[in-house]
């Protein structure tokens, strides 16, 4: 498992603070099992970039549009889950890996949160195996970018900071839990 933190944020607010509110975007990137290995992992499908320069670009194109961005890697189903549990962010950018293709709980995970959510896949799982065309997180995604590479990721950064700033993410207070319990 790899977890890294937060980007900052500068004290303007110019970029992307929605009308409804005051402060930065918060978005979860989350990535399944395997997205570690990036970078040797079969790079004819997945690229030479590795997880961490692909964090490093996003923290950067974060910082320009003035979100909070974090970051979480598992290769742990339960894992993933829980950190979607905490609910300390708006929305998130979810890479679900093979997860994707066979998850129920990571499905209701991502229902029960209420937070939105882009789909990135950096292959487009729909041209290979057939049991990659089985996506049981499609249907429910705000949006989705697959098959361009470490692209998708900041494509899906762009379009939470533009619905962000058109007011149509709810400004979430953090973990419920946590402020009640
Ligand atoms: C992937 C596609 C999945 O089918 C595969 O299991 C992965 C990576 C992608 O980013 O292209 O692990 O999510």
């Amino acid at each position: 498992m790899s977890t890294t933190g937060q980007a900052g944020t500068g004290a303007a607010r110019s970029g992307a603070a929605g009308p409804g509110s005051s402060r930065a975007l918060r978005v979860l990137v989350l990535n399944g099992p395997n997205l570690d290995l990036l970078g040797t992992r079969e790079p004819a499908i997945y690229g030479r970039q590795t997880l961490t320069e692909i964090n490093a670009a996003l923290t950067a194109r974060a910082a320009e549009l003035d979100v909070l961005v974090a970051f979480f890697q598992s290769n742990h189903e339960g894992a993933l889950i829980d950190r979607l549990h905490a609910r300390d962010f708006d929305a998130a950018i979810v890479n679900a890996a093979g997860l994707t293709h066979t998850s129920v709980s990571l499905r209701d995970a991502l229902l029960a949160i209420e937070r939105p959510f882009v789909e990135v896949h950096l292959s487009d799982p729909a041209t290979r195996e057939p049991f990659r065309r089985v996506n049981f997180l499609e249907d429910i995604a705000a949006a989705r970018f697959v098959g361009m590479h470490a692209r998708g990721y900041t494509l899906a950064l762009e379009e939470l900071a533009r619905r962000w700033a058109a007011g149509l993410i709810p400004a979430h207070a953090g973990n419920p839990e946590a402020e009640h319990g």
